[in-house]
């Protein structure tokens, strides 16, 4: 199937030579094409160009099975990339958002046996295929807000069983869902119950048993640590990511949420694609990401929910950096995995710029899966995931008008979706 979208108001993000990330200044720049077509050859983006200059005799000529969308008044963008997420879970956790209203902290909900453990318990509880389903539910939701393509952990197992069935289940959206999906194996997301007072000994299990399972079954893109206070310690996340190295599963670490862990330092140490969260981010956590090769990633979405501190985003891209932003969908911290409220985030609370809000969640967001030489812009010969919005003023409104969903018609490998409205 081939797809030409014609009289786009606006064409944003496109780009004409690729680059795999913006950073600093260069975040503030997106390219926009007035009064556009765009034309997709099966699942890439073909081609694009201003309505002046369309030949459509010539572009069609010997093309069947053509589709033809309008977009007058309206913007197509490039689908949100959505770097980090926890979405295969069993149980929403509403009580514990209730504790926390009347004064516990996470940390304390967590000291206690709950958070990340409430919801391994649960796990328990619930068949693969029930966690397949309302996974699924969730990527569709997530489709309907507009993300292209999304990272997803596991880490509510904490043990080979567990871990292996979430892994399994990530693997099957991979094969039924349109959305492009990476996984990530986090194991050490928290220290099990039966491993209180013995965490290196967990460590062990997850270095010497479980990453190598993983990798033998190609369970997994990517390793995870949650590196923080209360958690998991500098040396126990490098002897994970010097593993998941020596496997072939590259870093995508939580770092600095709590505290100034040195998450951010060990990541960068072993090359790790992505660190993630970042309230806890000084000059000297910068200066060591400015050399690297590793994107920070801010989670807005669990910092609101939290009522954290904010990372310093500004700052780090003033400082030259790039940034992505990701949801954290999770149900401890984060229960929304829509990419626009993210967006609307990043500038009212971060102060990003809509072009720097656009370029944090998508291009960038793509760096740290791995994909941006696939997603994450409108170039040619990329993946066709992108969306058509409402009847929209431009770019600035989608931030703007935080709360509403502005996006229309969703198109994922070159295919209209139907979304539930
Ligand atoms: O990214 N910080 C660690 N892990 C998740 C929360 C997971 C949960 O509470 O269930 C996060 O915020
Ligand atoms: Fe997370």
């Amino acid at each position: 199937m081939n797809l030409l979208i014609e009289n786009i108001k606006q064409l944003v993000h496109t780009e004409e030579k690729p680059v795999q990330w913006a950073k600093g200044r260069a975040m503030a720049q997106v390219n926009v094409l007035d009064d556009a077509w765009l034309w997709i050859e099966g699942d890439r983006i073909s081609d694009f160009g201003p309505m002046t200059a369309l030949n459509k005799e010539e572009l069609l000529q010997g093309k069947t099975e053509v589709q033809f969308l309008d977009a007058t008044n309206k913007l197509v963008l490039p689908s949100f990339v959505d770097s980090h997420t926890h979405l295969v879970y069993p149980v929403s956790r509403e009580a514990e958002f209730v504790d926390r209203i009347r004064g516990l902290s996470y940390e304390e909900i967590a000291r206690r046996g709950g958070g990340i453990l409430n919801t391994a318990r649960k796990l328990k509880e619930v068949s693969e295929e029930e966690l397949f389903v309302s996974a699924l539910e969730r990527l569709n939701e997530i489709i309907a807000f507009g993300t292209g393509a999304v990272e997803i952990k596991s880490g509510y197992g904490l043990n080979w069983e567990g871990e292996r069935k979430m892994l399994r289940v990530i693997r099957r959206l991979k094969e039924v869902s349109p959305l492009t999906i990476r996984s990530s194996f986090l194991g050490a997301h928290a220290v099990p119950q039966e491993y209180k007072g013995k965490q290196e000994k967990y460590v062990d299990v997850v270095v010497n048993e479980m990453i190598p399972q993983v990798a033998e079954e190609q369970l997994a893109d990517f390793v995870d640590v949650f590196c923080d206070r209360g958690f998991f310690t500098v040396e126990d996340t490098e002897r994970i990511l010097e593993a998941g190295q020596r496997y072939g599963l590259r870093g995508k670490i939580h770092a600095n949420e709590l505290d100034f862990s040195g998450g951010i330092q060990a990541g960068v140490k072993y090359n790790a694609l992505s660190v993630d969260h970042l309230e806890y981010t000084g000059d000297a956590e910068i200066e060591a990401l400015l050399s690297s090769e590793t994107m920070p990633t801010v989670l807005p979405g669990a910092a609101f929910f939290l009522n954290m501190i904010e990372a310093p985003a500004r700052k780090m891209i003033d400082a030259g950096l790039p940034l992505a932003m990701a949801s954290d969908f999770n149900p401890g911290s984060a229960p929304s995995g829509n990419m626009q409220l993210i967006l609307s985030m990043a500038s009212i609370v971060f102060k990003l710029l809509p072009e720097e809000a656009l370029n944090a969640t998508t291009l960038n967001g793509a760096y740290a899966l791995g994909l941006s030489s696939e997603l994450g812009t409108i170039a040619r010969g990329k993946k066709a995931n992108v969306y058509i919005t409402k009847e929209i003023s431009g770019l600035s409104f989608l931030p703007y008008a935080f709360g509403s969903n502005k996006v229309e018609t969703v198109i994922l490998n070159g295919a209209v979706q139907t979304t539930k409205k």
